[in-house]
């Protein structure tokens, strides 16, 4: 079964701190269709922040929990997707993003991230992190980053330009 191009996911992956959520938000209020967090959805299932859930429960139990609300919620038609910074490098949630719907990569310099997330207490991965070993786990994000069907260059664009691109490109398809 092959969704028609007008009932695919509008799905944004990227790095924390990349504006996946800021933008989701704001692409889905302009072309009025529905909003979904996956961050969000997620601590409201484990009714605790994901800082909690990492703290209390490690981090597998948050990918099986990523995983299977990713999966569920993938399967809604027109809506505008908002994945956790690791969502996309999970095989089975990169197999169904790529064939199935739309995917835009929100990248920005390395330099400008790890800024953007050592002000964040909210991600965990980060605060456990030091910036070397973000730096790396950024690169070896890219490279699978770097399979979305649409690649947005965020540095030099500010909100709107990001958001005009991206509703051109999806015009367009
Ligand atoms: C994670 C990113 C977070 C959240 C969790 C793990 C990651 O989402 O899912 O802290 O592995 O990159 P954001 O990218 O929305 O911060």
């Amino acid at each position: 079964r092959k969704l028609m191009n007008s009932n695919k996911n509008i799905v944004f992956l990227g790095m924390m701190g990349s504006g996946k959520s800021s933008i989701g938000d704001l692409i889905s209020k302009k072309l009025n269709i529905p909003f979904i967090d996956i961050d969000y959805l997620i601590e409201e299932r484990a009714g605790i922040s994901i800082s909690k859930i990492f703290e209390n429960k490690g981090e597998d139990y948050f990918r099986n929990l990523e995983e299977k609300i990713t999966l569920k919620y993938l399967k809604k038609k027109k809506s505008v997707i908002s994945l956790g910074g690791g969502g996309f490098i999970n095989n089975n949630i990169r197999k169904v993003v790529l064939s199935d719907h739309f995917s835009f990569w929100l990248d920005w310099d390395k330099s400008v991230l790890l800024k953007r997330i050592r002000n964040s207490k909210k991600r965990p991965l980060a605060s456990r992190s030091t910036d070397q070993e973000i730096k790396t786990i950024m690169k070896k994000r890219i490279k699978i980053y770097s399979k979305a069907q649409f690649k947005i260059n965020c540095n030099t664009l500010t909100k709107i330009e990001i958001v005009k691109k991206i509703i051109e490109i999806y015009e367009l398809n």
